[in-house]
């Protein structure tokens, strides 16, 4: 095996988290997660437990970290609304204080770090799509605030690493991302919505339905994230990685309940605060940079992630669980 590497997934038990780690692994890498399990579990992990390239350590990456590594995948943070908002203050030091802890032991065994920044610094976007030279347009003091400033500090900690210690960073603005191993429980549409189909119940639109998501699949995220991290030491991003094939949450209900053959309804309820109406990635720099393009498409991602819930909820449900 070339380039054998020894690397670091914080947050790696979590829904991204330990598709990267699977794939890091069975390319013939030492991976070392770490992770508090805040949203992230064990069981994402089952495969890679018995593997011997493989390391998970209990930890908060609010507290400093002492390993030695090649390099850095950050990627711990809640990711979704319902699991960001309930300890906000918790938050925003994962993404604030980790980022600071995981850029100094960068900086300290000179490895390259990567940040899985998000969409979330657009905020409510005024440009459509967006790009990566658009500033964003963020509420500051709102519920929403703690994740998408958060990450907003974040990206400049590693900015400024570079500016300051010429350190190798990496920064990609993830889109929406979906697929097996999402949180059962997180409020997002996708998850929501096969949950809810699968168990035969209402389908909750928050809004009229007409806003619109794109949704990247998450071996094709996982994809886009190691080829950034490939690059050459000037290709710092940020890089917006994300599916730019629009739908409308409507549209995204109705092709869950046709795949899940469900007698649910579509039930609607008001839009939350901040809810951005509209997201779409303009991924021309990872097409130039990374030769990067999502190739699964939203139905085959859905027939994915729908097999693994089915099977999640028949597990929960049986009489051994
Ligand atoms: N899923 C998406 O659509 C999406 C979109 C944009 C950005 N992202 C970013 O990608 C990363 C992974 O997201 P995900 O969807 O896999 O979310 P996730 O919640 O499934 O995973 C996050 C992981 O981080 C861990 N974690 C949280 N706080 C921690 C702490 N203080 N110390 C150590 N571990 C901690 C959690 O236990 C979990 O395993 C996050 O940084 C998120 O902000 C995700």
């Amino acid at each position: 095996m070339l380039d054998q590497k020894r690397i670091l997934v914080t947050g790696g038990a979590g829904f991204i988290g330990s598709h990267l780690c699977k794939r890091l692994v069975d390319a013939g890498h030492d991976v070392l997660c770490v992770d508090n399990f805040y949203t992230g579990r064990r069981q994402n992990l089952y495969e890679l437990l018995s593997n011997p390239r493989f390391e998970l350590a209990r930890h908060d990456v609010c507290f400093s970290l002492y390993v030695e590594v090649d390099e850095i995948y950050n990627l711990a943070c809640p990711a979704s609304p319902i699991h960001y908002q309930f300890d906000p203050v918790q938050t925003t030091k994962t993404s604030v204080h980790g980022a600071i802890n995981m850029l100094g032991l960068a900086k300290r065994i000179k490895a390259k770090i990567l940040q899985a920044s998000t969409s979330e610094v657009y905020g409510d976007p005024i440009v459509h799509p967006q790009t990566e030279e658009y500033w964003g347009n963020v509420n500051p003091i709102g519920p929403r605030s703690c994740y998408d400033e958060g990450k907003r500090c974040a990206e400049t900690l590693f900015f400024d690493y570079r500016r300051q210690h010429n350190l190798g960073i990496k920064v990609a603005r993830i889109f929406n991302t979906y697929g097996p191993r999402m949180h059962p429980h997180d409020g997002r549409g996708v998850s929501n919505f096969i949950v809810q189909a699968l168990q035969n119940q209402n389908i909750t639109i928050y809004g009229d339905g007409s806003q619109t998501r794109s949704f990247c699949y998450v071996d094709d995220l996982v994809e886009g994230l190691i080829r950034l991290m490939g690059t050459p030491d000037h290709v710092t991003g940020p890089i917006n990685l994300g599916n730019p094939n629009e739908f409308t949450i409507k549209q995204l209900a109705t092709s869950v309940i046709e795949l899940t053959n469900s007698s649910s309804q579509i039930e609607y309820k008001p839009l939350p605060t901040d809810d951005p109406k509209q997201r779409q990635p303009d991924i021309q720099k990872a097409v130039e940079l990374l030769d990067w393009n999502p190739t699964v498409q939203l139905r085959e991602g859905l027939k994915q992630t729908i097999t693994y819930f089915d099977r999640l909820l028949r597990d929960e449900h049986s009489p051994a669980a």
